[in-house]
């Protein structure tokens, strides 16, 4: 049993399956229903500060750089504020213009990895202000900045990130709200935001029962040399972070693309033996993510989709993957969840070692 306790996967298993538990932990305690708002003591902020920021600047290495786009997304649609997310480990070598009314923002698990620790130094040395979403209480990038958001995963002992990542997500979410609530948000919009943050504990645990059903789409996509993921816009995100996970545990050559750019290049790489796994959320952009399904689909690529119940495929042939709806800024989350899965089952199929893969470290503290 390759998930059982003690065997090998069992970490990496345990943590995405504490992930509607993880999600209740970060929550809690910081949603105002009254006033459709969060709570983030943690900020050191108050209103004024806060409606003082014209930019959103997030820093995080691998993953935690990928949940950063996200978060991104989710400030700019809440709170209308510009911005971005960076690799850190890129950041501080191009000497960044640092912004008085910019807040930054470090986003990591462990608090450890050098990368990030260093750009926050960097920030702070020239004047900037930094708040940090991370997991381990006391770490060094929680203690370097000027205040943050304890993410309460709980211990993360396997390599590749689970429930870490969907808790960043969440913290993205709680700061978003309170940005947006002292800005343009509307009360009933910051209410409609806590309803669906509520009910995302249970709609992840519902994601994680079709396990069986995802392990052997794993099978499959384990067979393949290489594969693409696709999304757009929030999707695009999950993507990258569904290839990142994918070639961490199974070391397959897994590359994350915009839907839109594959007709710019990539397409020409599509064949029966390339499989794609495509993000498709129920939202502005899902016709256009179905033509290219069937851009794909006549070249004989395989095609996994992760889509919601209500978007209509047509004819395209593939592996449905079908995800509780959600509030639409809220969808990236659900939507990386079997990502995870799928990653986990291609790697066991393989016979990996799943929580330790090979040239890997939980936490990269050295340069
Ligand atoms: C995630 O699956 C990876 N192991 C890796 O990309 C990780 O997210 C990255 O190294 C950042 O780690 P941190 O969150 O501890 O800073």
């Amino acid at each position: 049993d390759p998930v059982g306790d003690g065997a090998e996967g069992g970490h990496m298993h345990r943590e995405m399956l504490d992930q509607p538990a993880a999600a209740e932990r970060v929550l809690r305690g910081r949603l105002d229903e009254r006033f459709g708002t969060a709570h983030l003591g943690g900020l050191n902020m108050d209103a004024r500060e806060t409606r003082a920021i014209r930019r959103v600047k997030i820093l995080g290495c691998g993953s935690a750089y990928y949940v950063g786009q996200m978060g991104a997304s989710l400030v700019e649609e809440l709170a209308r504020i510009p911005a971005d997310a960076e690799a850190a480990s890129e950041f501080r070598y191009r000497d960044p213009v640092i912004e008085p009314d910019t807040l930054y923002v470090a986003v990591s698990q462990s608090g450890e990895t050098i990368d990030t620790l260093l750009a926050v130094e960097e920030i702070r040395r020239k004047g900037g202000r930094v708040i940090g979403l991370v997991n381990v209480v006391g770490s060094a990038i929680a203690r370097a900045c000027d205040g943050g958001i304890y993410l309460h995963a709980g211990p993360e002992v396997a390599v590749a990130s689970t429930k870490a990542l969907t808790t960043m997500f969440l913290g993205f979410s709680l700061l978003a709200l309170q940005l947006g609530r002292t800005r343009d948000l509307s009360i009933a919009d910051g209410k409609r935001l806590i309803a669906g943050l509520q009910a995302l504990p249970a709609q992840i645990e519902e994601v994680l029962k079709s396990e069986d059903q995802l392990a052997l789409v794993a099978a499959r996509l384990a067979e393949a040399e290489s594969l693409f993921f696709i999304g757009r816009v929030r999707g695009f995100p999950v993507a990258r972070e569904g290839a990142q996970k994918f070639k961490e545990i199974t070391y397959r050559h897994a590359e994350a693309y915009q839907t839109s750019e594959l007709k710019h290049g990539p397409l020409a790489l599509i064949s029966p033996v390339v499989p794609t796994v495509a993000i498709v959320p129920d939202d502005e952009l899902a016709d256009r993510n179905v033509a290219a399904l069937h851009e794909i689909s006549a070249r004989g690529g395989p095609l996994v989709v992760v889509t919601h119940p209500d978007v209509d495929l047509g004819d395209v042939r593939c592996e449905r993957i079908d995800v509780p709806r959600s509030e639409r800024e809220l969808d990236p989350i659900l939507m990386t969840i079997p990502l995870q899965v799928l990653a986990f089952h291609a790697a066991t199929t393989l016979g990996l070692d799943v929580d330790k893969p090979r040239n890997l470290a939980k936490s990269v503290t050295v340069e």
